[in-house]
């Protein structure tokens, strides 16, 4: 034992600062390189679509033509006659089943739609599946699903939003917030105000377009189900699934080792229904990899919504009123409202604050969540309208900003646990170049192309979901295998996860292996709202607790650990250490050792995240944009681009950079190229593929720069405010206002296509 004492005080001696909240400084803040890398760069990570299963079935989905209505006749004939068909599934021969549970309204569901999927001859919008067709291969299937015959009884559609607003409605809530806040009477204080902007903004509907398309590969084996997906909610996916199925929870197993790419939609649709049921009739494994037309067609994107940003100011820009409400498109048959007012609760100060959301029911594909949504489309308007009133009062768009900062949350009346906007928009500003630009629209001129440079706020809340549980199994060796049933979809988090399980144990980062994806793990929480990073976090943190209690339980009276409680130790260099006297330790492989242990497990839960009651806790950001916009042809190019953000502390900086760079470029289609064309005639969407919905490709991004404060948050258990969200917010408006600086046009309405542009200003 004492050499093992000495060895470790030498090794105590040479080790770094830990940090405030007992992590060692180790491997979180450093920049590691990803561990699912070299799987996916050898093509060896397996997908969804990939998993190989003996005997397996190929679907083919046919689409309705209808947005609403009814089945009059459809013949599949001619598809069952043709080559390789085993099965052609319509609502004649479904199984019965239970409508899907809805994500956001039922605590079991992950469905983005709760109607029932193939149980009538009911048509609910132009895109449903109609058909499943199974055949022994994906050509096959292909083919019979275009030989299928369906004829229509159309009724009246609501597919305009003109005419559907007029009978929009308030829903119940915003995502668990109210639909509706006012701090006393804004409009009243709007009317007097000496300063006002008062403007309509206008955004479009989007489709997600991850690298990967949605595609499930199922088993039956008797009554368990099996299902290979690409999922950013495991366990809800389950519950949905089993509900369906009138399974029990324990019957549904779902393996999603690898998602390429989740923005928010990759839950549960109806091509994992109906891919089950077709495999549980035709009694064989089934693959539905839908094709991008059908991602468009059978699941949901972004909405489009109509807003209305009023802003009452004095002379020196303080803010009288600030009013932010508007109208979104949706279904009665989802509950995603896009929560577009959410920044104008508390961004700014204001002595008067109205905000309000209302909802117009379309018949249409269930709109969805997609990267930020509200945040990315409400930022639009918002931020636009401050830089319409920082020149109204004659400011530095920046500086308008700094007078309206809020001492407290302006409507929840909470503290801010950690808020550090003026921060990023002076770093920013500086290494940006800000003062180079002109306050003088249309100032700048290099040829036919006029220069000019926007900033906009980006903001994100933080969000940390309960329930999540996670099992570390330290072995003989001392090494650690942490497990929870966590998403790994391109951002890091198998990455960031083991660096922080290594610093939480005093290991090096290979001596931890994650282990994830699978609902056989212990539960985790779905990978949204930029949520997962603290909530599964909270849970490793909880099982290490657990760990060290279980260890120096394990080390006994032998132990120079003897006598000393979890709080008097600390993990470090493979083992436990007295907190102030490094001399006694003992090491993981000594402890289970000398206790005749070939592993020691322990699994805990994450504490109830009771952070977000107590305070207004928010990530911010400050994008900076320069843009060329082409005198004659109107064309756009985004030549420069630096995000300054405040999301607490970075884990890893290399996976992070990627995160808020890969928002911003999102962000940057959606400023000025993507659009889902929706026919108002016909429900149809009429751009259902990359060819002709633009999303940015590499000739479209500049260079992004990406900095950030690095301050911890002290409410999140890892220091950690999410990142995966914040990077598109902000840019619609960034863009929008630096194209108003080049152009003298203000562009209201996204996306900012050329035609906007060719106009006097
Ligand atoms: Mo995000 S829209 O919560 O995946």
């Amino acid at each position: 034992m004492s050499i093992v004492r000495s060895a470790a005080a030498a090794v105590a001696r040479l080790l770094p600062d830990r940090a405030p909240d007992g992590l060692a400084a180790g491997s979180l803040g450093q920049p590691r390189d990803r561990v699912d890398g070299p799987l996916k760069v050898m093509g060896r990570a397996r997908f969804a679509a990939e998993v190989p299963l003996e005997g397996l079935a190929y679907a083919a989905l046919v689409y309705s033509r209808i947005a609403r209505g009814r089945i009059a006749v459809i013949d599949s004939g001619a598809a069952e006659a043709a080559p390789g068909v085993l099965l052609v599934m319509t609502h004649r021969n479904a199984p019965r089943l239970a409508p899907p549970p809805l994500m956001g309204e039922d605590p079991r569901g992950a469905a983005g739609s709760k109607l029932p999927v193939m149980q009538d001859a009911s048509i609910r919008w132009n895109g449903e599946p109609v058909a499943v067709v199974l055949a022994e291969s994906q050509e096959q299937a292909d083919h019979a699903a275009a030989l299928i015959q369906v004829e229509y009884a159309a009724e009246p559609a609501s597919t305009v939003f003109e005419a559907a607003r007029s009978r929009a409605r308030a829903p119940g809530s915003i995502v668990g917030e109210p639909a509706k806040l006012a701090v006393g009477d804004a409009e009243a204080a709007l009317a007097e105000a000496a300063l006002r902007v008062d403007r309509a903004y206008r955004t479009p509907r989007h489709s997600h377009c991850a690298i990967e398309p949605h595609a499930v590969t199922v088993a039956w084996s008797g009554d368990l189900l099996t299902v290979h997906d690409a999922t950013q909610m495991l366990h809800l996916s389950r519950s949905t699934l089993a509900t369906v199925f009138g399974l029990a929870d324990r019957n549904v197993r779902i393996l999603s080792p690898f998602v390429g790419g989740g923005f928010g939609n990759k839950a549960i649709w109806s091509h994992h229904i109906l891919a089950a049921a077709a495999a549980r009739m035709a009694g064989r494994p089934v693959r539905l990899a839908l094709s991008r037309e059908g991602v468009f067609r059978a699941t949901g994107g972004r909405t489009l919504t109509e807003q209305r940003v009023a802003l009452g100011a004095d002379p020196d820009g303080t803010l009288a009123a600030l009013i932010h409400t508007g109208i979104a498109g949706m279904t009665s048959h989802n509950d995603c409202p896009e929560q577009f007012t959410f920044p104008a609760r508390h961004l700014y100060a204001a002595r008067s604050i109205l905000v309000s959301q209302e909802v117009a029911d379309l018949d249409m594909v269930a709109n969805a969540f997609m990267r930020a949504p509200g945040e990315s489309v409400g930022t639009f308007a918002l931020e636009c309208a401050i830089d319409e009133l920082a020149e109204q009062a004659g400011l530095d768009p920046i500086e308008l900003r700094r007078r309206l900062e809020p001492e407290r949350d302006p409507t929840s009346g909470r503290p801010f646990s950690s808020r550090h906007l003026s921060q990023a928009y002076r770093d920013g500003a500086e290494r940006f170049g800000w003062d180079r630009r002109s306050a003088v629209p249309r100032a700048r001129r290099e040829g036919d192309w006029l220069v000019g440079m926007g900033v906009a706020t980006a903001t994100y809340p933080y969000y940390r979901m309960p329930g999540a549980a996670a099992r570390i199994r330290l072995t003989a060796e001392g090494r650690a295998i942490v497990e929870t049933a966590a998403h790994e979809m391109g951002m890091g988090t198998a990455t960031v996860q083991a660096q922080h399980a290594a610093d939480r144990l005093g290991l090096a980062p290979d001596q931890v292996a994650f282990r994830y994806g699978d609902t056989d793990l212990p539960s985790g929480t779905m990978a949204g709202g930029s949520s997962q990073t603290a909530s599964v976090g909270a849970a490793i943190a909880a099982a290490g607790k657990a760990l060290t209690k279980a260890l120096l339980r394990l080390a006994g009276n032998d132990s120079p650990l003897a006598g000393l409680k979890p709080r008097d130790v600390v993990a470090a260099e493979g083992g436990l250490r007295h907190r102030d006297d490094p001399a006694r330790a003992e090491s993981y492989v000594s402890i289970l050792q000398r206790a005749g242990r070939g592993e020691l497990t322990v699994e805990a839960n994450a504490p109830q995240p009771m952070e977000m009651l107590k305070y207004s806790m928010h990530s911010y950001g400050a994008q900076f944009a320069e843009v060329r916009v082409n005198a004659i042809t109107g064309e756009t190019r985004v030549t420069r681009w630096l995000g300054a953000f405040d999301t607490g502390r970075i884990l890893n900086p290399k996976t992070a950079a990627s995160q808020f760079r890969g928002g911003i470029i999102m962000g940057l289609g959606l400023a000025l190229t993507e659009e889902t064309l929706f026919d108002e005639r016909t429900g149809r969407i009429m751009n259902p593929s990359l060819a002709e919905y633009h999303v940015p490709v590499h000739l479209d991004v500049p260079e992004i720069e990406v900095i950030w404060t690095d301050i911890p948050d002290p409410r999140s258990p890892l220091g950690a405010r999410g990142i995966g969200e914040i990077g598109i917010t902000g840019v619609g408006a960034a863009v929008a206002n630096a194209v108003y600086n080049a152009t003298g046009i203000r562009v209201r309405e996204l996306p900012i296509t050329l035609d906007k542009l060719m106009q006097a200003p």
